[in-house]
């Protein structure tokens, strides 16, 4: 018999469908309570509250487990690289070599960013946000492929596989695009017959008549910090896209407003912040002692950056492999860093710390990847639109679900209204009369 959950309000009694997961997550469906009771479910922020069912990715905080379609990420990070992880979350299953084939084909054939969107970049100052140059020129790509965004779910879903290599390809050309176009450098065209790492990187580094060969550490340490952002869950950047999505925009639309969302400090923005953090240590002089001292203040303002998470409560482990990766990149590289050794002071100095061991508090993804994209050559700025590179398969597979949902309704919460009770209008020149 299906189980069902009991909810008790002034003596009246409302039995609410108990729902449960292939992995175990339980949750109450209380879909139906405003109906019934006049009551709606709060909760701010929505730490608690499920908005979908996923196929996707199975993210269990408390024993710090990540799983893309079932499969661990540290099997993924040992096993696999960018591309075929994401034709894993997007597709559900891990390709076939042939269609590993014909998707990284996909990928290389649709590289090149339309003449009219360099453009969009250029109307852009310099010196603005990279990621807002990159929101800008991915809500542009509708217009220039209008029939893969038509708004309408059925028909934007049979061009689904060209409108994903399209997103996937494209973002990665537009991150390089803007990297040139804030330093003042020619852009180069992307090659066909380069891997997507590599392409990316060629993208960046080549001069005119001097083409940057990546070597394979780099291209391999690229890999693993865009696969480490592939897909993570519910977090606020792929439900902002699932909530666009959720109106009928179609994936382009609905990636550019996940970029947007991922551009707060608090999220994607998190890893330059980081950076900042250890630079200012380093430029202080300080060990990291006063950092911690200031951290432990309780002010938002100080906080430790890359260290906490909000479902996270035990540990990260993609900070685990990419804190590892970090030692073995650098070492590979010959780059004494010492942002690297400020790090590992600080980790072990607050992993020791009753303050941030009693809060859960443990270094997240973000703690350590800077260092490797400094180590690769990117510079600071451009970090977050790296994150945004690594997470478009999420961004991707998540519109898919909302699209292909048959049941699937527009996001809409609502709220518990706390301003003034109703009043009359008085024009504010009468007030004093
Ligand atoms: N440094 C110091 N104290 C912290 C930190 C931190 N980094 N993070 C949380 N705390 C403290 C809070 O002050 C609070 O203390 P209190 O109980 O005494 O009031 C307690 O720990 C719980 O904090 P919350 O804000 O409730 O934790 P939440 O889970 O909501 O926040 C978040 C998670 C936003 C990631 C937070 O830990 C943070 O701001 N970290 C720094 C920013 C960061 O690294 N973000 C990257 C996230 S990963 C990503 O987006 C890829």
């Amino acid at each position: 018999m299906a189980k069902t959950a009991l909810l008790k309000l002034d003596d009246k009694e409302y039995p609410l469908p108990v729902m449960e997961g292939t992995e175990g997550e339980k949750a109450i469906d209380t879909r139906t309570l405003r109906a019934s009771s006049g009551y709606i479910a709060y909760d701010q922020g929505y730490g608690n509250t499920g908005s979908c069912e996923s196929q996707v990715t199975y993210l269990d905080g408390d024993n710090g487990i990540l799983r893309h379609r079932g499969i661990p990420i540290e099997q993924l990070a040992s096993y696999s690289d960018f591309v075929e992880t994401s034709y894993l979350i997007i597709y559900g299953e891990l390709p076939t070599p042939a269609l590993r084939k014909e998707f990284g084909l996909r990928l290389r054939k649709n590289a090149a960013v339309e003449t009219q969107i360099q453009k969009i970049l250029e109307g852009f100052p310099t010196s603005a946000s990279p990621m807002a140059m990159l929101s800008a020129m991915v809500a542009a790509l509708p217009a220039y492929h209008p029939e893969l965004a038509t708004n309408h779910f059925e028909n934007d879903l049979k061009n689904f596989d060209l409108a994903a290599a399209i997103a996937i390809s494209k973002i990665r050309t537009m991150v390089s695009m803007i990297y040139r176009y804030q330093k003042g450098l020619p852009f180069m065209f992307p090659k066909q017959e380069l891997p997507f790492a590599d392409n990316f990187l060629h993208m960046m580094f080549s001069e005119p008549y001097q083409d940057y060969v990546a070597p394979p550490e780099v291209a391999k340490a690229l890999n693993l910090v865009l696969l480490l952002h592939a897909d993570h869950e519910q977090n606020c950047s792929t439900s902002t896209v699932r909530m666009v999505g959720s109106s009928q925009a179609n994936m382009f639309t609905s990636m550019s407003a996940g970029i947007c969302a991922l551009s707060g400090p608090l999220h994607g923005g998190a890893n330059v912040a980081v950076m900042q953090m250890l630079q200012s240590i380093h430029d202080e002089g300080d060990d990291g002692t006063r950092f911690i001292a200031a951290a432990k203040s309780g002010s938002k303002s100080n906080r430790l950056m890359g260290f906490g998470h909000a479902v996270y409560k035990n540990f990260d482990p993609r900070a685990k492999i990419i804190g590892e990766a970090c030692d073995t990149v650098l070492k590979r590289l010959g780059i004494d860093d010492p942002l690297l050794t400020i790090a590992k002071n600080l980790e072990q100095a607050a992993l020791k710390d009753d303050y941030f061991v009693s809060r859960k508090l443990y270094p997240n993804v973000d703690f350590y990847s800077g260092i490797i994209m400094r180590a690769i050559g990117i510079p600071m700025n451009m970090f977050t639109t790296m994150f945004a590179i690594g997470r478009s398969p999420g961004y991707i597979a998540n519109w898919k679900e909302v699209a292909s949902n048959p049941k699937g309704r527009i996001y809409r919460p609502r709220q518990i209204y706390v301003g003034p009770k109703q009043r009359d209008y008085v024009p504010m020149n009468r007030r004093g009369e």
